[in-house]
């Protein structure tokens, strides 16, 4: 049973292929920044508190999370906010339009540590030329992540792109905003550790990959 407060603040785009300024606007006059996996989404409405003008979007496949975000958002006031109920790879590849974001959070996505199981990661070599498509010029993709296995991987695979450059102060502004997990791991004297690379610009080099 789906109630007043979802229907207004969260979308269910399982099974949409369309762009996603046909669901949702995209204001073209504001940042826009994306908490991709954002879970119960504390980091996602501290982020919308802290900037107003801007339109944060948060996304995450489990709908039991999504509506606690939206309560609390609620509570909180926060009107500059829409949860997406997606899957990572259709929102990035399929739905998301180019150079749409100023900046991209993947905070402590599941790390999947066993060697079967890699394929299951978010971020692998596929994905750096979306993230790359989506980002504005100049925009920023945030990793965060407690395993040191999983950090490694993400740093070759964003060098090995060539698609971006490290941008160690892009997350200077919002260094006090934790997410759920990040707390949880803090509680359990584990360090998150994160990363943060800029968009790299078009240049004159035939071997350019980019957007
Ligand atoms: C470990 S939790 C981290 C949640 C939040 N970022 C935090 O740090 O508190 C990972 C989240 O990613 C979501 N997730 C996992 N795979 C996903 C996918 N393919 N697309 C969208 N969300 C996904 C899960 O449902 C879960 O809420």
């Amino acid at each position: 049973m789906r109630n007043k407060i979802e229907d207004k603040y969260i979308n269910i785009l399982s099974g949409e292929y369309c762009r996603l300024d046909r669901i949702i606007t995209l204001p073209p006059d504001r940042l826009i920044e994306v908490d991709m996996g954002c879970g119960k989404g504390s980091f996602a409405t501290q982020l919308a508190a802290r900037y107003p003008d801007r339109l944060v979007i948060a996304a995450d496949v489990m709908i039991g999370r999504l509506r606690k975000l939206v309560k609390r958002n609620e509570r909180e006031g926060i009107v500059n906010m829409r949860a997406l109920r997606v899957e990572a790879r259709s929102l990035l590849v399929l739905m998301m339009p180019d150079r749409t974001v100023h900046r991209l959070h993947i905070l402590c996505p599941d790390p999947w540590p066993k060697d079967r199981h890699r394929a299951n990661r978010l971020l692998c070599a596929d994905f750096m030329g979306q993230i790359h498509r989506i980002l504005q010029p100049g925009g920023m993709f945030h990793f965060s992540t407690d395993d040191v296995n999983y950090l490694t991987a993400v740093e070759q695979v964003v060098t090995a792109s060539g698609l971006f450059d490290p941008y160690p102060e892009g997350w200077t502004d919002i260094a006090d905003l934790k997410t759920d997990f990040e707390r949880l791991w803090n509680a359990e004297g584990k360090a998150v550790q994160h990363h943060v690379w800029r968009r790299r610009e078009p240049v004159d080099d035939p071997n350019y990959r980019g957007h």
